[in-house]
């Protein structure tokens, strides 16, 4: 039993969903099953200090670049309270969270993904010294199972590459509980996967993924929305293994399309694209068809878009982006990352 004071730390990535996770149940369970890209270059890192204390009760502070973040910390002790019956030594310390994020603030990147996961990857480090027994694959299994609990889709950036979260028949092993790395074979065409993140709007989303989540309860599309989640799935595999670009990108865009389509048609509806993401999307479609170059895109829940390619094509896709895209649609900034 550690009792003096130290300190734990671990990085973890952000990740861009390629079928979407969008609507739960109950405490952090997916309506249907998800898979996504973990980024590369977009990551959290996170420096854990622990100081022994006697009281009962969970005492943390979260610092964001070196600056005390007081309105940060709600969500964390939320969490906290959520995780503690699978981390009891939780209430012995008092714990400072230092974290640092390598992409820009507001930039349309989930910082909630990568942060829980990097905190969670820091929990379990910390069990272990305290003297846990985990070994390296229980550790992350634990780690995303934790980081589901913090914001769901976090529990995929656990694990590099693809990975899939959500109980499905077509995914050996695949559980509702933690994210598993996707176990079929991947085609080179998506090794090395570009994701270039066009920044169309930095302003605060009006509508926050808890409320987007939570409106899917008594949606009028729900089960269908959940339904075809499902059958896009089962289509993405052999599409992954067979490196058909063409396919994977209408299933991909599908889903982002979808995901608006629902916060479009809830109740109450909402927007969360803007002007310049439709624009963009238009300019996508228009060079896909006089190129014939693998350019797809798909969107979080707000407006930027995710710029997908392969890595063989990123040359004359970057000069479109930079020349086209990024001059004319974007609010300056762009984010670029690429996965797997
Ligand atoms: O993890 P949450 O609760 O922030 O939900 C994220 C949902 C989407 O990012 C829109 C889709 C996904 O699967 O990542």
């Amino acid at each position: 039993f550690l009792t003096e004071k130290g300190s734990v730390s671990a990085k973890c990535a952000s990740n861009i969903a390629l079928i979407k996770y969008w609507g739960k149940r109950d405490v952090q369970i997916p309506m249907n099953p998800s898979i996504s890209f973990t980024l590369n270059n977009s990551y959290t890192e996170t420096v854990l200090k622990f100081n022994p204390k006697e009281d009962e009760e969970i005492a943390l502070k979260v610092f964001l670049d070196g600056a005390l973040k007081e309105d940060f910390a709600p969500k964390i002790i939320q969490f906290f309270q959520r995780i503690e019956k699978y981390i009891p030594f939780l209430k012995r310390f008092e714990f400072e969270i230092h974290t640092h994020n390598t992409f820009p603030h507001s930039s349309g990147i989930a910082s909630s993904a990568s942060g829980m996961g990097a905190l969670s990857l820091c929990l379990v480090e910390l069990e272990n010294q305290l003297g846990g027994n985990l070994k390296e694959d229980e550790k992350l299994k634990k780690a995303s199972f934790l980081a589901r609990l913090g914001s769901g889709s976090a529990c995929r950036s656990i694990y590099p590459g693809l990975t899939v979260w959500g109980e499905t028949e077509n995914i050996e092993g695949s559980s509702d509980l933690y994210a598993v790395p996707y176990p079929h074979e991947v085609h080179e065409n998506f090794r090395n996967f570009q994701d270039c993140i066009l920044l169309i709007d930095e302003g605060q989303k009006e509508v926050s993924s808890t409320v987007g989540h939570g409106l899917m309860e008594g949606h009028p599309y729900a089960a269908q929305r959940f339904q075809s989640a499902e059958e896009n799935l089962k289509k993405l595999i052999p599409i992954l293994k067979n490196g058909d670009l063409e396919a994977f990108g209408k299933i991909v865009e599908h889903e982002a399309l979808s995901l608006h389509a629902m916060m479009m048609t809830s109740h109450p509806y909402f927007i969360l694209m803007k002007p310049n993401t439709l624009k963009v999307i238009e300019k996508i479609w228009e060079f896909r068809k006089n190129t014939s170059l693998p350019l797809y895109f798909t969107l979080d829940a707000g407006a930027n878009v995710h710029l997908l390619y392969p890595e063989f094509a990123k040359e004359e896709i970057a000069l479109f982006i930079m020349e086209t895209l990024k001059s004319q649609y974007n609010s300056g900034k762009m984010v670029k990352d690429f996965s797997f």
